[in-house]
């Protein structure tokens, strides 16, 4: 039994194997947060005995409900520090009171309406609802929480219900809202960057006072992943407590920390609330968006190993869940607008040729689009570029052995296009006010029923006719101008999540409408990566960054949370066209290996030497994809803190095993580095086939193993490990 309710002392116990979070009833009214780490059978009633005395003294005095750890704290009693929630009532005041009125346990989780969240599928995950009210309005909250027992981690969503027979506004609903006494020495880490430099991974010592960690763009974006954890003095990657929040939402999401001077600290996690509001008529509800919150006693790498496979096995849904990814090749490099069908033939008859499993057109095949000024909405072949058809072009690819895959940017429309002309109307906007482009493009209104009706059959159009196989669905700029002429003049800061309700709701219709297309998510490389695109798309272009030094870095990050299967990474040419600097072709190979492994470059343009290398590399990642796509990540080095970065996957049952290594800059001194393993089987002894050598585990964990590494800057390798007894 995952939950339990232990109606004498009044605690909530939600179980995994491996970790406990209680809660209290004080006074059989406020709901306390008690505990969350590792696992516990039960706790003694002294641990909560100081909460009475707060309690009492705030009964006599008033005052003092603000050193009280409340598990979903309100407004306007007493408790100072920021509240997970904030409603507006009818008499203009936003002073509720919130008591405890109910609990239910059942097994299994229920699926959020219309929002991404995780699912349930082993036996012993439950779910607890707590319900609190608030009597003079008549609002009540449903606080949810699902123990997803065997992967230690918990789910968590409230749902706001107006029982009250005037209209409130919500102001604020936090997801989660968790009261921690922490220690002097505890870090926050985010994984925050931008366009092509995503994912950095940056720590900062908890000090009293407040951190936010954001986004405002209705995007999860490049600057901020909706992500924190909060790491003890002592944690790294294998040691120490480390906390983790992670936020299934694609929109404008805050997490955010408020920390008193005796390190009493309030975490948030959910929408942000800045220009939030929303409008709750007598009997409707609104749900938050799900934060997943994962404890690890091993640091933050367990706490990585538990998000990926969590994400792999009950966030990603559809055929591709389980499966091995296409090695692909995509043109936008190689040609970006400038190509004809000839072009691309020849492209792919290369690619086919080295072995790759998937050709993907990328943008410039629509309207008249021969660079980023005109046709997004336009979805219509351009016959100029490609005079027989798509359908032509995805047969002859099929052809080669290839399955053929297509770019769209559905969510966007170009100022320059029929569809602009037809309903200018469609875009975002705010009536009298200029229309700001960015990439010279505008948003369409997600919000309106019609303008996704059109979408999702146009797409679903054009993904029939042509045979596509997968889909890139990119998204190329934030928006601007938020508002909806749709929604009435009070529902207008509505709009910033509606538009996320309205991605879901089209993602939702034209995935299960192609099960058998591979979707991948892409904004700009990796401005939406986040879990609630991956609930619709098991994978997401990370970074349109692709030198192998700069992804090391972002791939790096992006692994805390996201698992390898989730990630693009393609090979491209030299000198990189983002970064201009010159890398080995091995390392690009062995960076983008690191991922869904994949090709940016014109093939055509190669030498033998190279189209011989990028041959025996694919057929190497085919022989590893399984353990790199389905195995446990251990981070071995990182560029964050060093000269070198490794990444070791290990197979479930820990026969086999890779190691990816990379060195950035030569070091004279440190040339004959070791590197020691980790996620071995330790009794058991390994052959390192690339080396020739058999070591027993316990010595290439404890020991370690000479660096392989040539001379020269940006040298990496690769280690395969197969047990032997
Ligand atoms: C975005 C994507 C790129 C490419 C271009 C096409 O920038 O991230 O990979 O698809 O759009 O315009």
């Amino acid at each position: 039994m995952a939950i339990l309710f232990d109606e004498g002392n009044k605690n909530f116990y939600i179980q995994t194997n491996n970790t406990s979070y209680v809660m209290h009833l004080l006074q059989s009214k406020y709901l306390q947060h008690v505990f969350w780490g590792k696992k516990i059978p039960s706790i003694s009633a002294c641990q909560y005995q100081k909460y009475y005395e707060c309690e009492q003294e705030f009964s006599k005095n008033g005052g003092t409900m603000d050193s009280l750890p409340h598990e979903y704290p309100d407004f306007g009693n007493g408790d100072f520090r920021k509240p997970a929630l904030v409603v507006n009532c009818a008499d203009g005041s936003e002073v509720i009171e919130l008591e405890y009125s109910g609990y239910k346990i059942y097994d299994g989780k229920k699926p959020l309406k219309g929002l991404p969240a995780t699912y349930a599928r082993d036996a012993g995950d439950q779910t607890l609802e707590i319900t609190l009210s608030d009597e003079k309005t008549g609002l009540s909250i449903v606080l949810r929480y699902t123990a997803f027992e065997k992967h230690d981690a918990i789910a968590r969503s409230v749902t706001v219900l107006n029982g009250g027979d005037s209209e409130i506004k919500l102001k604020t609903a936090m997801s989660a809202s968790l009261d921690m006494e922490l220690e002097k020495g505890f870090r926050l880490l985010s994984l925050s960057g931008a366009w092509a430099n995503e994912n950095n991974v940056i720590e900062r010592e908890i000090k009293p006072g407040s951190f936010s960690v954001e986004s405002r763009r209705i995007a999860s974006s490049h600057q901020n992943n909706p992500f924190i954890a909060l790491l003890s003095g002592n944690a790294g990657e294998d040691c120490g407590d480390v906390y983790g929040f992670s936020l299934v939402y694609s929109g404008s999401f805050l997490c955010d920390i408020e920390t008193d001077i005796n390190f009493n600290a309030r975490v948030r996690v959910g929408l942000n609330p800045f220009d939030f509001e929303w409008c709750l008529s007598p009997g409707e509800s609104f749900t938050t968006p799900e934060v997943v919150m994962v404890y690890s006693d091993e640091g933050l790498g367990k706490m990585s190993r538990i998000y990926h496979r969590l994400y792999r096995e009950c966030l990603c849904r559809g055929n591709f869940r389980d499966k091995e990814r296409p090695i692909l090749i995509n043109n936008w490099e190689a040609t970006y607008f400038d190509f004809d069908e000839k072009k691309l033939l020849e492209i792919a008859d290369e690619a086919a040729k080295l072995g790759v499993e998937l050709f993907v057109l990328d943008d410039g095949w629509f309207g008249s689009r021969d660079d980023d000024t005109s046709s997004l909405g336009d979805w219509h072949t351009d016959m100029k570029k490609l005079p027989h058809g798509l359908k032509y072009l995805s047969e002859k690819i099929n052809q080669k052995g290839m399955k053929f895959g297509l770019w769209v940017e559905p969510e966007m429309i170009s100022p320059d296009s029929d569809l602009y002309r037809a309903h200018p109307d469609w875009c975002i906007h705010v009536d009298g006010r200029d229309r700001l482009t960015i990439r010279n493009q505008f948003v369409l209104d997600l919000t309106r029923i019609e303008v996704r009706d059109w979408i999702v059959d146009t797409i679903s159009n054009v993904l029939k006719e042509a045979g596509v196989s997968y889909v890139k669905w990119d998204m190329n700029r934030n928006i601007t101008s938020p508002g909806s002429p749709s929604l009435d003049a009070k529902r207008q800061k509505e709009f910033s999540h509606r538009y996320i309700l309205g991605l879901y709701d089209i993602l939702e219709r034209i995935t299960s409408a192609f099960p058998n297309v591979l979707f991948e998510g892409c904004a700009s490389g990796g401005g939406r990566f986040d879990p609630g695109m991956l609930y619709y798309m098991p994978q997401t272009w990370t970074s349109d960054d692709t030198d192998a030094v700069q992804r090391v870095k972002i791939q790096y990050g992006t692994s805390i949370v996201y698992p390898a299967i989730t990630m693009g990474a393609h090979v491209s040419a030299v000198p990189n066209h983002i970064m201009g600097r010159v890398t080995p072709l091995e390392t690009r190979q062995n960076t983008a290996m690191c991922g869904n492994y994949g090709f940016e470059l014109d093939v055509t343009k190669l030498d033998d030497c190279e189209k011989e290398k990028i041959a025996e590399s694919i057929k190497y990642y085919k022989e590893i994809r399984r353990i790199v796509q389905f195995g446990d990540l251990y981070r071995l080095e990182s560029l964050y803190k060093g000269n070198c970065a490794a990444l070791m996957y290990v197979a479930e049952d820990r026969r086999d095993a890779v190691v990816f290594l990379f060195r950035e800059r030569m070091e004279l001194r440190k040339a004959a580095r070791t590197l020691r393993l980790k996620g071995l089987d330790l009794t058991a002894d390994y052959e390192i086939c690339e080396l020739g050598i058999r070591m027993p585990a316990v010595e290439l964990e404890n020991v370690g193993l000479v660096m392989p590494l040539g001379k020269g800057d940006f040298q990496s390798c690769i280690m395969r490990l197969h047990r032997v007894n």
